[in-house]
């Protein structure tokens, strides 16, 4: 596989069409909407974008219900806006990510209504279906009794969400097709047909959708993980630049699928809840990083020199960040963030403190995480400056506080969030240490108390990144300063071969 040159310095953010900015008064974002807000993403400094599905779809699930891969959702635009999209973002130095989701389509997916019928046809078995409506699959929910189809179909996620069929691993029941089953090999062919189409338009790659999910009885992944390969070969066959992003969370087996990067998720094992999001978050000061290093020094290891680890400060299925950290703290936040290896990922936002908008209606499937996904907030007019809409017909009201944090007011402060992610961004892509493929080693884990220190480094350049959250501060032996290039808080006494770290500072240092 050939790793995307720009994937060296890529800094992505992550747009959720649906509230980033609305161009024609619907009061639901668009596709021209993030076209006109191309500038803006420059120059914040991020280079790459993913944008959530944005195809036809029931949106039971704010789209990751598709049922038509290949037609933007008329409600963001056409195929034609998003070619636009792509040209625009190509001309800024920017490249675009879509959203994949292959594990499963809507129940509205004309596949599933062919599926769903007694007569056998050649969607039949596109999904998968016990042969009698009386078993029901172990293991996983399922649809029954929803049409004369005598069988049980397994869905992926939510109920109208039913799995596509990849087949099994270990066929084990004779309703199980074997992963080269006829059936099994056209949904495969039919996902490259949807990639082809969107990468022939101008899209970069896809960030997919549960991305470890598609072969059945397959608990090592290693089913899966064939499946991908297969695909990454088409890919390099065909689109050899096309980038793979996955919604995995185990770098060791996406990353030998064929994935250039894997988001450390906010759930399962990766602890990266303990930093941001707990009760006590390593960044509000009184908690402990040292579990979320030590997973993600395993994963850092099994990954190391073959593709990324992916952190992200939010996206939409997981409270905002400013929910637990604020003011100075989310600025340290951001500074870890984009000082550890792999490529970052910023949801639209939260760079200039976006709140989690406590107690909205579910929205589209949103349930609790519908308050991370309120309207941006762009200036102090009418909806925040992001739809000219009543302000009542908004898809989702916008953070009705007050002191709602905007992109305009930031822009004019120089002690804004907005500028200190504009700032920690620039540093980053100033210093090769810093970037996506530099090593990193930990110096001080942070243990409860302890700050979190470490080391990135690149060819010869070294660059010492501490973060001291505590209110107590810290002694570090045997370090040599050169040179502060970022400082958040008091500056640290820096002697011969010493350092003390003051409470409630962070800073980047060339060693
Ligand atoms: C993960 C997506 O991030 C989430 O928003 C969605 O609900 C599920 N996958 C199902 O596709």
């Amino acid at each position: 596989m050939k790793r995307a040159d720009w994937l060296n310095d890529a800094v992505f953010y992550e747009i959720y069409p649906q509230s980033f900015m609305d161009t024609d008064s619907d009061g639901i974002g668009n596709i021209n909407g993030i076209t006109m807000k191309l500038d803006y993403i420059r120059e914040l400094g991020c280079n790459a974008i993913w944008i959530n599905p944005c195809f036809e779809s029931p949106f039971l699930d704010a789209g990751y219900d598709v049922s038509d891969y290949y037609r933007i959702a008329p409600r963001y635009g056409t195929n034609e806006d998003m070619e636009e999209l792509f040209k625009e973002a190509h001309k800024r130095g920017i490249h675009i990510l879509l959203d994949l989701v292959p594990g499963h389509t809507s129940w509205e997916h004309p596949w599933f209504k062919e599926s769903m019928k007694a007569e056998k046809n050649e969607y039949s078995d596109r999904y998968i279906w016990t042969d009698s409506v009386w078993e029901s699959p172990e293991g996983y929910g399922s649809l029954r009794g929803i049409s004369d189809r005598d069988g049980s179909c397994l869905v992926n996620f939510f109920t109208h969400q039913p799995a596509l069929n990849y087949g099994f691993y270990r066929p084990e029941r004779p309703w199980q097709q074997s992963m080269d089953s006829k059936a099994a090999l056209a949904t495969r062919e039919e996902i490259k047909n949807i990639m082809r189409f969107w990468l022939s338009k101008g899209c970069d790659g896809f960030r997919v959708d549960m991305a470890g999910s598609l072969v059945k009885n397959d608990e090592d992944g290693k089913g899966t993980i064939a499946l991908w390969q297969d695909i990454r070969a088409y890919l390099d066959k065909e689109f050899p630049e096309a980038v793979l992003v996955s919604e995995w969370g185990e770098p060791d087996k996406s990353i030998e699928a064929g994935f250039h990067m894997d988001f450390l998720l906010h759930f399962g094992p990766s602890h990266y809840n303990d930093l941001f999001r707990c009760e006590k978050p390593f960044f509000g000061g009184e908690g402990d990083a040292s579990e979320f290093v030590s997973r993600y020094l395993e994963s850092y290891d099994k990954a190391a020199g073959r593709g990324f680890i992916c952190i992200p400060s939010g996206n939409h299925d997981m409270d905002r960040l400013a929910k637990y950290i604020k003011g100075e703290r989310a600025k340290m936040a951001f500074a870890f963030l984009l000082s550890m290896p792999g490529a970052p990922y910023i949801y639209y936002g939260d760079e200039i403190g976006m709140r989690y908008v406590e107690g909205l209606a579910s929205v589209e499937g949103g349930y609790n995480r519908t308050g991370s996904r309120s309207p941006m907030q762009w200036n102090k007019e009418k909806n925040a400056g992001f739809s000219d809409a009543q302000s009542g017909s908004l898809y989702i009201p916008a953070d009705p506080a007050p002191e709602r944090p905007d992109v305009e007011t930031q822009l004019k402060d120089e002690d804004s969030l907005l500028n200190e992610v504009k700032r920690l961004i620039a540093i980053r892509r100033s210093h090769k240490a810093l970037m996506n493929p530099g090593g990193i080693e930990f110096i001080c884990n942070g243990r409860c108390g302890e700050p979190l220190i470490y080391c990135r480094n690149y060819g010869d350049e070294k660059i010492l990144a501490a973060f001291n959250p505590a209110d107590n501060e810290y002694r570090l032996s045997d370090t040599k300063i050169k040179e502060i290039i970022y400082l958040l808080g008091e500056k640290p006494d820096a002697g011969e071969d010493k350092c003390i770290i003051k409470p409630r500072s962070a800073f980047y240092a060339i060693v």
